[in-house]
Formats: structure tokens, C-alpha cells, sequence
């Protein structure tokens, strides 16, 4: 096992990252000074892990209240964070019973936000299951819900107090999200850690057959760099948005084919071409730089063609029309591989070409048929 610290003063927090962690209870006890926790997961997750971890707490005598969800981005609402309260107030939780997230990150968002609310703040833990949970969404406190009329756009900032990535359960996890984890982990690369990328290009096929030490080292590399940039700027006044690299284009890929129908890993895969398209067209990386992200994401079994919305919903997702009219936009761009930087003034003429340029209407058909 290894461990890490998101460094946030007096909501600093340990991310133990190893196999068989599920088992381990002396990681969780120290976090559960009382004897009860609610563990919300989903129909998919709870018959693969739900009563291995409620073993795991019996061995330290806590007892859990559980709270199953529907499984899907689709869920990931204002009507399913209910249900979440529902149960915690049939339960009679109170403010020291913690919260553990038990899934991916639809599951970890809403735990987290629930957590966040539920009588104004109770303690939190996460156990991501999935890669894209583990190198991302677990780390850094970002929590909340979709909105029909924009991703994530409901939420809070607000830090578990520990993080258990436990490897094993990667093994359960469907091909496709796999990959999808895969496209924040070389975000990681692309943005701000140079040689990670190139051990990506050099492990990728390791990564793809599951095996446990690449796997662990990539999540490991990958919370080192997220917890850097979180303990540097936690309300993303700066730096943090650079970890936006593809989001973009990607939210807007995720809300107009209808959430859930891109998942969120492969709508960052398309949105990061799209970012590096940009990026080229403003002479800021070159077209063999393109081609070795586009070759790296192709390798990962992620789409690198993005779905043919039309310019006008792209403009309208990103929430940038009325800034295209006046010519001021906000993207992060690549100045180079591995550094990445937030641009305000992006010209439109090329914006619109990225738009034209990276998209295809089989896309489109080959999701909804
Ligand atoms: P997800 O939570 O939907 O999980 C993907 C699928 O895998 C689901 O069907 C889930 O039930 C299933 N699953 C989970 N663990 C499994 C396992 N071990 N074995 C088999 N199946 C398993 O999706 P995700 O990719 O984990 O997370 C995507 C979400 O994370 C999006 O909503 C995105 O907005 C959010 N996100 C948040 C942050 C953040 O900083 N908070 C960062 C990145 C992404
Ligand atoms: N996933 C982006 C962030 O945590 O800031």
C-alpha cells in the first residue's frame, strides 16, 4: 500500500492507494470514532463490494445503514440526492455518523454533496471503485449533481476525510471504463507532468490488461499530481482549472447526447482533441503533438472524433455564445506537452474551426442506434 496526503492544513487527508484495501479495517477505524455509517453505492456496485466492506466494519463493530441508488450518470439528480436523504433521516443519522461512498464517481459526487448538506455537514469517506474515480474524482472535494441545463452545475467544495483506492476492484470493471478513467490519467500527462506521459505511451498496454503494480503506480502518479494542484488552489481560483483540460467541449459533448449516453471519460477524450486542435491552430503545439495525443487516446480505446451537435448547441453547452460574441472565451489550451494554460481570448474564427474540424455525425447515429 501506498499513501499520499491532499496537504489542506486542518482538512488534510491521507489517499491510501493498494490492493485488498477493502479488508483492511485499521484504515477505517481510525476515521470512525463512533460505531455507525451509511454506505451509499448502487445496484451495480452493492452485490460486488457492498458486504465485503460491511464485514470489513463488523471486525471494528460498526454497524452500517445502507443506501442503494439507481445506477448512472442519468441518476446523478436533485431527485436521487433525496433519496439519499430520505434514508438518512429514516435511519435517524446524526452529525457524527459518516457518509461512505461506495462506487464511482457518480456515487462519490453525490455522497459527497449529500455530505455536504445533510444537517449541514457530516464526516466523509471515499472508496472509489472505479479508475476514473480513483485518479480523479475522489481526490479534491468537488462534489454535486447535473442539472438538465448544465453538468455538475449543482454543488459544493467539500474534502472527505479519507480516500481508500482499493486496485482490486478494477478488476470487475467493464473495458469501457476502464478506458474512460484512462483519459484522465493522461490529462495528468498532458497538463503539467511530461514524463508520465511518456511512461503512459511506453505502459499502455499493461494498463489496458489490468495489470495491478502499472495500475497502481498510474493512480498513484495521478493522485500525486491531483493533490499538488488541490493543496495549491482547493476553490479553483487558478491553477486548478488547468485539471478542466478537454471539460469543455466534453460537458457539452456529455449534455448534448443526453447524460450518460457519452461516458464522462470518453466526452474528455474528444473534448482534449478538440483543446489540442485549438491549441495547434493557435501555433502553440505542433501537428506531430496531435497526432501523439490522438495515437496515445486511439491506443486507449477512446474516441477521438466528437459527436456533430452543430456549432450552435456546442456554443450554447459551453455557456461561451454571448462571450463569442464579444470575443473573450476561456479555455485550457496546451502551450506544450505537459503545460497546459488558461486562455480568455481565444479568436472565434478558430474556435469555430476546432468546432467544424473535430466533429463527425456518425457519432451522432452510432450512440443512438
Ligand atoms: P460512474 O460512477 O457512473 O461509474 C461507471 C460505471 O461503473 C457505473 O455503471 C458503476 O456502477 C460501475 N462500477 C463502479 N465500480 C465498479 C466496479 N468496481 N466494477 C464494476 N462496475 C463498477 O462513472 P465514473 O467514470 O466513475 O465517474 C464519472 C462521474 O464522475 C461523472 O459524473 C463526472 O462528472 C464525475 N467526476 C467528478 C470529478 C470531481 O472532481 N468530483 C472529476 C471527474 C469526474
Ligand atoms: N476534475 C477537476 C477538478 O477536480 O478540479
Amino acid at each position: 500500500m501506498q499513501t499520499l496526503t491532499v496537504g489542506l492544513e486542518d482538512r488534510s487527508y491521507p489517499i491510501h492507494i493498494g490492493t485488498g484495501l477493502l479488508a483492511n479495517a485499521e484504515l477505517l477505524e481510525a476515521h470512525l470514532p463512533r460505531k455507525r455509517v451509511a454506505i451509499v453505492t448502487n445496484t451495480t456496485v452493492a452485490p460486488l463490494y457492498l458486504e465485503r466492506l460491511k464485514l470489513t466494519l463488523q471486525q471494528i463493530g460498526v454497524q452500517s445503514v445502507e443506501v442503494i441508488l439507481p445506477d448512472g450518470e442519468a441518476y446523478k439528480t436533485a431527485e436521487t440526492l433525496n433519496l439519499i436523504y430520505d434514508a438518512l433521516l429514516a435511519h435517524r443519522c446524526e452529525r457524527s455518523t459518516p457518509l461512505i461512498a461506495l462506487g464511482g464517481g457518480v456515487i462519490g459526487d453525490m455522497t459527497g454533496f449529500a455530505a455536504a448538506c445533510y444537517l449541514r455537514g457530516v464526516p466523509f469517506i471515499q472508496i472509489p471503485t472505479t479508475l476514473l474515480s480513483q485518479v480523479d474524482s475522489s481526490v479534491g472535494g468537488k462534489t454535486g449533481i447535473n442539472h438538465p441545463l448544465g453538468k455538475n452545475m449543482i454543488g459544493a467544495f467539500y474534502q472527505p476525510q479519507l480516500v481508500l483506492a482499493d486496485i482490486e476492484t478494477l478488476n470487475t470493471l467493464p473495458d469501457k471504463e476502464l478506458s474512460a478513467g484512462l483519459a484522465e490519467v493522461i490529462k495528468y500527462g498532458l497538463i503539467r507532468d511530461l514524463s508520465f506521459l511518456v511512461w503512459l505511451e511506453q505502459n499502455m498496454d499493461k494498463l489496458l490488461a489490468r495489470d495491478t503494480d502499472a495500475l497502481q503506480y498510474a493512480v498513484l502518479r495521478s493522485c500525486q499530481n491531483k493533490a499538488d494542484v488541490v493543496a495549491a488552489d482547493e476553490r479553483e481560483s487558478g491553477e486548478r482549472a488547468l485539471l478542466n483540460l478537454g471539460h469543455t467541449f466534453g460537458h457539452a459533448i456529455e449534455s448534448g447526447m443526453g447524460y450518460g449516453n457519452w461516458l464522462h471519460g470518453e466526452g474528455v477524450a474528444a473534448g482534449t482533441i478538440m483543446a489540442a486542435d485549438l491549441s495547434q491552430r493557435l501555433g502553440w503545439i505542433s501537428e506531430q503533438d496531435v497526432a501523439r495525443i490522438r495515437t496515445l487516446f486511439i491506443r486507449a480505446h477512446l474516441p477521438v472524433t466528437a459527436p456533430d451537435l452543430g456549432v450552435e448547441k456546442y456554443l450554447d453547452y459551453m455557456g461561451l455564445d454571448k462571450k463569442v460574441e464579444g470575443g473573450k472565451l476561456r479555455f485550457v489550451l496546451l502551450r506544450q506537452l505537459g503545460q497546459a494554460e488558461l486562455v480568455n481570448d481565444v479568436p472565434s474564427e478558430l474556435l469555430l474551426q476546432t468546432l467544424q474540424a473535430c466533429v463527425s455525425s456518425d457519432e451522432v447515429r452510432n450512440r443512438h442506434d
